[in-house]
């Protein structure tokens, strides 16, 4: 089987962790761009050089040039500012649409056959925009979100419960902003369902407001890192939460992860890229997952939509 290719498109805080995971799991060979001369070259020499203590054996290259990613099977974008604190994700629309128009161009002209998994915020309006100009069809360009929010979420229910981070899944869906819709439901512990194992530690009044507590603060959890961090964003777990993804896509895994789809009557929308459960395989998105909300779901979900569509209307 020919060796996979990853390129990684911006080589800041999240793009060299990206970089450091694909080498450590093997995914195959890896490009690290960037617009900064030195930088991307810099960081794959200190990965690649490390490989004899970590045991991986891939081509890890750095370049200020778009053509080194050629042949791409996936491409995981990066490039923008983050934000800093009080601003929301919003607030880098005007600066981060214009690095992502270049980018994009960039990927359509070397990597014509890549998926694409952007991770540049603000996330809905990105994925809209990267789509747009390349021009690749839409299962081959999603956004890293629900993957992360989502985790988020499950570490705070375990950690409110006492329980291993492995037996707790949990889910949100929707847009990557205040709006996002965990889905207090689903929640499950080994499949118990969290809000009967908070019933029964706090009775069903608190046991509701503990709940409501953890959406509060999923909804909250990037600025909670960026009001700590103070000169950026969250950087490990969206890489982890990408690399996630990219390697279902690379090993046609098929795993049922939250992905920033472009969705076409699915959960009541049409026409824009909103975050659902998707199946990833080699394809990109294989399939969406659709179920039915309830009522208080989908007004949460209506919510949600309606201001990722104020965002994406707000690109000129
Ligand atoms: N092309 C390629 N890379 C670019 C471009 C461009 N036109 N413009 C800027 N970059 C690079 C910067 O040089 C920098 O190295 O993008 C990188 C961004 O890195 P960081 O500033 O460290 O940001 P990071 O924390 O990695 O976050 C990147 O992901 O989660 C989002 O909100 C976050 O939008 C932000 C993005």
């Amino acid at each position: 089987m020919a060796r996979k290719k990853i390129s990684l498109i911006g080589g800041g805080q999240i793009g060299g962790v990206l970089a450091q995971l694909c080498a450590l799991r093997e995914l195959g060979d890896v490009v690290l761009f960037d617009i900064v001369e030195g930088l991307p070259q810099g960081k794959m020499l200190d990965i690649a050089e490390v490989g004899p203590v970590d045991r991986y054996d891939v081509n890890l290259k750095g370049t200020n040039s778009y053509e080194d990613i050629k042949g791409s099977d996936v491409v995981i974008v990066t490039a923008g500012l983050p934000r800093k604190p009080g601003m929301s994700r919003d607030d880098l629309i005007e600066v981060n649409s214009k690095i992502m128009t270049s980018v994009a161009e960039g990927i359509k002209a070397n990597a014509p056959n890549a998926i694409i998994i952007v991770i540049s915020n603000p996330l809905d309006a990105m994925v809209t925009l990267c789509q747009k100009i390349t021009g690749f069809p839409y299962n081959r360009v999603i956004g890293q979100a629900g993957v992360l929010d989502s985790a988020r979420f499950a570490s705070f229910i375990a950690w409110e419960l006492g329980v291993s981070v492995k037996d707790v899944t949990a889910m949100t869906l929707g847009g990557h902003g205040d709006d996002m819709v965990p889905l207090v439901r689903y929640a499950s512990v080994n499949g118990i369902p969290v809000t009967e194992l908070l019933t029964q530690k706090y009775g069903a009044e608190k046991g509701k407001e503990v709940m409501e507590a953890m959406v509060k603060r999923t909804r909250g959890a990037g600025g909670e890192v960026v009001a700590l961090l103070k000169t950026g964003s969250a950087f490990y777990s969206p890489a982890s939460s990408a690399i996630a993804m990219a390697e279902s896509i690379l090993k046609d895994q098929k795993r049922v992860l939250p992905t920033c789809c472009y969705l076409q009557g699915e959960f009541g929308v049409n026409g824009f890229y909103v975050g659902v459960p998707a199946v990833l395989g080699e394809k990109g998105v294989e399939s969406i997952i659709q179920f039915k909300l309830d009522a208080e779901e989908q007004a949460m979900m209506d919510k949600s939509v309606a201001a990722v569509k104020e965002l994406v209307g707000s690109m000129k």
